[in-house]
């Protein structure tokens, strides 16, 4: 069994080689993960504010039928019944419109898709009407058998690769990827999204599949739909869940030849250093230096959906909207570095880890609430709709492929840099004010600083910051700042 799935490993590596393109529109940088949302507000999102504030891309939540779990806990959502497109968020014609709609504005859209287990015992009820057996391992809407999957035992051993891949996790019936049925049933799913217009796929729990029976689904999946913008011969982005903080027998570099790897790493570094566990100085040679994937390889985070609560892979180093000030220096930090591709968190209020969506009777999820100053909120927290994160993703669009250049810092935590001639940021995390002419990189001067304000017309609501003939600008940051950053582009000069 092992041999046979080593040589379909070797076969269709080579094919499944070209995986790593996000497939964003020209310009647009920076992935938002709409957390929970129904298909017609990200319809309305896309039009109304992603479109027009430049973001690239929508993860969205798992488009599968779920089990309808209890207190609808947030993770009903990642134990499947069938492949019918009818959850929470809406039906397939409400997915099919948003992803249309979407496109339409530029931004793409990413589907988190689970394909490793079904649902656990005791969860036999779909969210599209299907019902199930998984004590037999009896999924009809699909239809799965038990001959599909892998023989009932527990996850115990994460230094046993074997059983992290053919056992359970948390009871999940665990599906035989190895198995031809499983193998067209997954592949006429994921072309199904395909077809209507996905531009790729988070792909769940893949530390727990083979990367030998994902090389080949990965290698029968159809390229984009080019009736939806994109170019002929496209495929499908794919990042994969595989948590590696090292220490484990499973590597993220089993996977990063076939896609993108959820880079955790990233989440637990730049935590740790905006936390003050780490200087800002060490952030010079941020990238692969710090145990990261290579930078195309890399879907990078500043906290995901299972870490801001503790699920996954969660430390207590990982910054949340909770701890705002940070949080949104991280993500400035994110942002304004050339490495790796961003996705932003876009949470919803809770203070149970359990806790689902906001909904309107318990089981209906609500749709958020927006106000004058583009905040959200009805339990919504939108943190991509905070200020200092949106005009970040301006930012990144802003300064293109330029590469970091006039890197400073004062020895601890004040450092800034440039995007060669584009953009400046500078950060002030420590306990005493930053107040020092620095070099900018920018043709002389003023700007607009995108973290204090927006530009409107040749005025700016926050700091203005001059440059002089020279490239350098006085800059400062006190400790008590609302925000520990300043940050200036060639599109914000007033
Ligand atoms: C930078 O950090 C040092 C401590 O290492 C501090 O004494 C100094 O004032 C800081 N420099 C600037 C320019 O703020
Ligand atoms: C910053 O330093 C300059 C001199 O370099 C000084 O004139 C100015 O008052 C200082 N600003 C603050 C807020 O400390």
């Amino acid at each position: 069994m092992f041999l046979t799935k080593g040589l379909i490993c070797i076969a269709f590596l080579a094919l499944a080689n070209a995986q790593f393109a996000t497939n964003y529109a020209s310009g647009r940088n920076g992935m938002v993960h709409l957390f929970e949302w129904k298909w017609d507000d990200i319809a309305a999102e896309c039009e109304n504010f992603l479109g027009p504030y430049g973001y690239a891309g929508v993860q969205v939540s798992p488009v599968n039928e779920n089990a309808v779990i209890g207190a609808r806990p947030w993770w009903e959502r990642y134990q499947p019944i069938s492949y019918k497109l009818t959850t929470r968020s809406g039906n397939e014609a409400q997915f099919a419109s948003m992803v249309s709609r979407c496109n339409a504005v530029g931004v793409r859209i990413y589907v988190d898709v689970v394909f490793n287990h079904m649902s656990a015992d005791g969860n036999s009820y779909g969210t599209g009407g299907s019902t199930a057996d998984p004590s037999s391992k009896s999924f009809p809407g699909v239809p799965f058998s038990s001959l599909d999957f892998n023989p009932t035992c527990a996850i115990t051993n994460y230094n046993d690769p074997t059983n992290v891949r053919n056992c359970e996790l948390v009871g999940l019936r665990d599906l035989n990827q190895g198995n031809s049925w499983v193998q067209d049933k997954i592949v006429d799913f994921l072309n199904h999204l395909t077809n209507l217009g996905v531009a790729g796929f988070r792909v769940d729990a893949a530390k727990h599949m083979w990367p030998g029976d994902l090389a080949v689904i990965y290698g029968r999946l159809n390229n984009l739909n080019t009736a939806h913008g994109f170019s002929s011969g496209a495929k499908p982005y794919i990042f994969q869940e595989v948590i590696d903080l090292g220490g484990e027998s499973i590597s993220k570099s089993e996977y990063t030849g076939m896609g993108a790897v959820t880079e955790f790493r990233h989440s637990d570094s730049i935590g740790k250093v905006f936390r003050g566990k780490d200087q800002l100085r060490y952030l010079t040679n941020w990238g692969t230096a710090w145990g990261f994937a290579a930078s195309d390889r890399s879907l990078i985070f500043v906290d995901n959906h299972d870490n801001q609560r503790g699920h996954g892979a969660g430390g207590a180093d990982v910054l949340t909207y909770k701890v705002a000030k940070q949080y949104k220096m991280a993500s400035a930090f994110m942002l304004a570095h050339p490495f790796g591709t961003p996705r932003v968190m876009s949470s919803f209020a809770f203070d149970d880890t359990d806790q689902g969506p906001p909904t309107t009777d318990g089981h209906n999820i609500a749709s958020p609430v927006f106000n004058s100053d583009l905040s959200c909120s009805g339990g919504w927290v939108c943190e991509h709709r905070w200020r200092q994160i949106y005009n970040m993703v301006a930012f990144r669009n802003a300064v293109g492929d330029d590469q970091v250049s006039n890197w400073w810092d004062n020895g601890s935590n004040q450092i800034s840099f440039s995007r060669g001639s584009r953009g400046f940021v500078a950060f002030n995390n420590d306990n005493y004010d930053l107040n020092s002419s620095l070099q900018t990189g920018l043709p002389a001067g003023s700007y607009c600083d995108v973290i204090s304000g927006l530009k409107s017309g040749s005025s700016c609501t926050g700091k203005t910051i001059v440059v002089g003939s020279d490239g350098r600008a006085n800059i400062n940051i006190a400790s008590n700042a609302d925000d520990g950053v300043v940050a200036i582009h060639v599109n914000a000069k007033l």
